[in-house]
């Protein structure tokens, strides 16, 4: 099955037919989520927390990142595959973030890269869409910004801020991204944005009007109790089941009653015949 195209992307928003995006940082992950029809898979740097054990995103590298994306695109064949552009791979100078972009494809296997930022990178998406490499913008909270905003505090929350990502969102449109994801920005303003710009919305804790929906996969199934966003909804608890598991793996080894002759190897009569001659 070929993998859904930028146009087609850009279609659901007139069909008004919401997109669905996850993240996925590997082969077995990414397969679920394509089995499950989702239309993205987002290689974010998000992975840099719930993979790596980083505090914050701003750890992980570009090298890091085309690894995840290339078992990510091995992994699925019909999901457009997103790759997150990591923190100092696109900010830097727009020689670079070409250069970057242009490895997530080559590279990483991607279809699209994402990166955070509006007004300010309107110039850097044209370049790089005039070059055919689909981007997928990001506005609102801007997570690789955590030390500059003081926390992943919800954006666009008074009149000034709000007209900041409105001037964003027509900023990164008019400059050719094919969509955007509007992260933690209060429902109406998601709303207000998604009906003003002429290309997909992608909301992650921005409300149910937007065109379409992210969470990172990790939040979704619970896969980490101690960090559980309200905004990732109630859809599995698997920390717990994995846990379980795990724990009666170890009980059975401990106790010995694991492996069962079923799960091994058994030998031959010739080899037992063999084998006894050490006795
Ligand atoms: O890295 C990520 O997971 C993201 C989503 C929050 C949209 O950018």
């Amino acid at each position: 099955m070929p993998r859904i195209t930028v146009p087609e992307l850009i279609a659901k928003k007139a069909k008004r037919e919401k997109l669905v995006a996850l993240t996925a940082y590997d082969a077995p992950f990414a397969r679920l989520g394509d089995e499950a029809g989702a239309d993205l898979l987002l290689v974010g740097d998000s992975v840099a927390m719930t993979v790596l054990g980083h505090e914050n995103t701003l750890s992980v590298t570009m090298d890091e990142m085309l690894h995840h994306s290339r078992a990510v695109a091995r992994g699925s064949n019909r999901a457009h595959v997103v790759f997150d552009m990591p923190f100092m791979s696109y900010q830097a100078s727009a020689n670079e973030a070409m250069r970057n972009a242009g490895r997530a494809l080559k590279e990483g296997g991607a279809q699209s890269v994402k990166f955070e930022g509006g007004v300010r990178y309107a110039g850097l998406v044209a370049r790089l869409v005039d070059a055919g490499v689909p981007v997928m913008g990001h506005i609102g909270l801007g997570p690789q910004s955590v030390n500059t905003i003081g926390g992943y505090k919800a954006q666009g929350t008074d009149p000034q801020s709000a007209d900041r990502v409105l001037e964003d969102a027509h900023a990164l449109a008019e400059a050719g991204v094919w969509g955007m994801v509007l992260e933690r920005v209060p429902s109406e303003l998601a709303a207000l944005v998604t009906r003003e710009v002429p290309v997909p919305t992608v909301g992650i804790a921005a409300g149910p009007d937007c065109d379409g929906q992210v969470q990172v996969m990790h939040d979704l199934l619970g896969l980490d109790e101690r960090f559980r966003p309200r905004h990732a909804g109630e859809y599995a608890t698997l920390a717990g089941t994995i846990r379980a598991a795990f724990a009666a793996y170890a009980a059975d080894v401990r106790a010995g009653t694991f492996p069962e002759p079923r799960h091994g190897v058994q030998a031959s009569d010739i080899l037992r015949a063999h084998l006894r001659n050490f006795d």
